[in-house]
């Protein structure tokens, strides 16, 4: 379906707390019999009630019976998603659609879903969102719309995204660390350009995750999907957008 997004000239290097939680994270956490005994932003301690034994472990488990912190999509507090570069490789219309995994494309599987929110917290349905990224080498399809799609959030508010973890490339601004470029627009609202980003721990193509996420002076982690898996060579993930409804 062909749509218009404009940009509305928004402070791009705006550094705002990430405001995420996912339905679906949520349940796991609290599937998991854990207790949240501290929270600090993105990070909390947690305790594992005994009954946590009685199944298999999970790498949640895993990190908190080894005393680590275990990063959790933050809750939306009202804060939105902080915006980052367009960069110059986006496409207007690219066809709608969930599911980036057209022939051809080959890659370590990602399914992510998420929430659109406004700053109130409250979820925003029919808001566009583009997302667009490289392949499993690095390259941008310049020629077509390989890896690019828009689809509008449900009556709730929520979107699904079937794609691949791209890979890292390096252009005129270094050596990017894997992203997705992503727009969100709520109807009438402004323009949200950002792009989200990997845990430091996701394995995809034999590449350093952490090194790359430690020498990209772009990232924003609070913009960092919060990954499972991968379980069958596959990524389940949840991020939640939080966006302006109206203009500044
Ligand atoms: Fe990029």
């Amino acid at each position: 379906m062909p749509h218009q997004q404009t940009s509305d000239g928004q402070d791009h290097s705006a550094e705002h707390s990430a405001v995420n939680r996912s339905g679906s994270r949520r349940t796991f956490i609290k599937a998991s019999s854990a207790t949240v005994t501290a929270a600090a932003l993105g990070t909390v301690a947690v305790q594992v009630s005994p009954s946590a034994s009685a199944r298999p472990l999970t790498v949640v488990d895993e990190a908190l019976r080894a005393g680590r912190p275990v990063s959790l999509t933050p809750a939306c507090d009202g804060h939105e998603t902080p915006a980052a570069a367009e960069g110059p490789l986006f496409k207007p219309e690219s066809p709608e659609r969930t599911n980036l995994i057209t022939p051809g494309i080959r890659g370590v599987e990602l399914e992510f879903t998420g929430t659109v929110y406004d700053t109130a917290c409250t979820p925003i349905p029919g808001a566009l969102i583009e997302f667009w990224q490289c392949d499993q080498n690095g390259d941008y399809d310049t020629t077509g719309y390989s890896l690019r799609g828009h689809q509008y959030s449900t009556s709730r508010g929520a979107f699904t995204l079937r794609t691949i973890i791209p890979r890292d490339y390096t252009g005129r601004w270094g050596t990017r660390t894997p992203h997705i470029h992503t727009k969100v627009q709520t109807p009438g609202g402004p323009v949200l350009i950002t792009q989200l980003y990997f845990p430091d721990g996701t394995q995809a193509y034999g590449r350093d995750f952490a090194a790359l996420n430690a020498g990209d002076g772009l990232i924003n982690r609070a913009c960092t999907i919060a990954l499972t898996g991968p379980v069958n060579g596959s990524y389940k993930g949840a991020f939640d957008f939080v966006v302006k409804t109206t203009a500044p």
